[in-house]
């Protein structure tokens, strides 16, 4: 102790001297050295920094090529596709700004036994894509070469044999440029699981077409999806909606039907009442299994809209905020290769960002779990201690 101490005020001389004369101190600083200045310094509270999501190290890797990664939070602040209430462009920042409290030394996940930020995987925020608010086709094509881009970087760690995208929205749209990039990394099509009171799976002619057709919306996106090929289709039972509760066009189930058509199965809001978070959990896992990449994207309006007001489309009668990542630990087990939290459009919240801080738990349960996984993948699970021995 007594020599940190001494070596502390040694330091703080150097610096002094340093500061004293004008030109700057260019000799080599040692590795001791660097260690304590990042001791005495590097601290950030939950309540400093300048807002990198949990505290992460921000670099902007759509503009360096050459950063590595093994998990990358990414923002795409885009909202021109949303159907009702705009303002999901703000999401990315909000969700950052509620993860304040995530620090990397307070973040050991008792029910994961890991510290996701403290464990074999390089986990950075890259910032946001800019996407420009003018052209949805020229939005979307700017997402689409985002995430191929990104996702197609090395991997840092062994146990990452490509690196995932998590990516903060932003409304639901996004998910069609992921999917894209995702079909083009793996080279086919990939299964999803869905978090949302909506299908959107809507063929675009649900909407008002008089004028013309849209296509890309953020109620259509996994409609354009299936047509592009980009979802598993080889069982019928292929990709997962849960906790619905929307209203369906017109006057008869065919919205449903058509969703059955695109191989989607169908978990509403009310069920949990009958078989509780386990059962929900139990009937994802036996769709998705363990092995098959999914995607995975959690539209926040899942939630009730007491948990999660501050969100584009709300509809009463959803989950707890509780419910919700109850059941993303309980399938923790997924192959998740990407994932999307999204349609967090915070001019709608609370002051105590009650929507931007679920999101932000949300991130942190998936990135867990993505850790976990990691882990699990190689025999190595459950060992808090894991990273000096890989
Ligand atoms: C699955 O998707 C592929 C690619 O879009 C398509 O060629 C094929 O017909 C589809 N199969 C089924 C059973 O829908």
């Amino acid at each position: 102790m007594r020599s940190v101490v001494a070596l502390g005020l040694l330091l703080l001389g150097r610096l002094s001297a340093a500061c004293g004369n004008d030109k700057h101190d260019d000799r080599e600083w040692s590795p001791e050295e660097l260690a304590e200045l990042e001791a005495k310094w590097g601290t950030e509270y939950g309540f400093s920094g300048i807002g990198s999501f949990a505290h992460l190290p921000y670099v902007k890797c759509l503009v360096d090529p050459s950063v590595q990664f093994d998990i990358a939070v990414i923002g795409a602040p885009f909202d021109t596709a949303v159907t009702y209430r705009p303002g999901a462009r703000f999401g990315p920042r909000s969700i950052r700004h509620a993860s304040s409290r995530q620090t990397s030394f307070r973040a050991f996940n008792p029910r994961a036994n890991i510290n996701p930020y403290m464990n074999w995987a390089k986990i950075i925020d890259c910032g946001d894509i800019p996407i420009t608010p003018f052209d949805n086709n020229i939005a979307r094509e700017q997402m689409t070469q985002a995430f191929e881009y990104l996702g197609r970087r090395q991997s840092v760690s062994a146990l990452a044999p490509k690196p995932k995208l998590m990516t903060l929205g932003g409304d639901h749209s996004l998910t069609l440029p992921a999917l894209r990039a995702l079909k083009a990394i793996y080279g086919k099509p990939i299964r999803v699981l869905h978090f949302d009171a909506h299908l959107d799976t809507w063929n675009p002619l649900a909407y008002p077409s008089h004028w013309g057709i849209t296509e890309f919306t953020h109620g259509s996106m996994f409609w354009m999806a299936n047509k592009e090929g980009l979802l598993y289709n080889e069982t019928s039972r292929a990709s997962v909606h849960a906790g619905l509760r929307t209203r369906l066009t017109g006057s008869d189930w065919t919205d449903n039907e058509d969703d059955t058509s695109q191989n989607w199965v169908r978990f509403s809001a009310d069920q949990i009442d009958e078989i509780g978070t386990a059962g929900i959990i139990d009937g994802i896992m036996s769709i998705l299994g363990t092995e098959d990449p999914v995607y995975l994207s959690v539209d926040i309006d899942v939630l009730d809209p007491a948990f999660a007001p501050g969100t584009g489309t709300p509809e009463p009668g959803g989950w707890t905020t509780r419910e919700l990542i109850r059941i993303l630990r309980g399938i923790e087990g997924l192959n998740v290769v990407g994932a999307d939290v999204v349609e967090v459009s915070p001019a709608y919240q609370n002051s105590g960002e009650e929507t931007s801080l679920a999101a932000a738990q949300v991130v942190y349960e998936l990135l867990s779990s993505m850790v976990k996984k990691g882990l699990a993948d190689m025999g190595k699970e459950g060992a808090a201690t894991q990273k000096d021995e890989l």
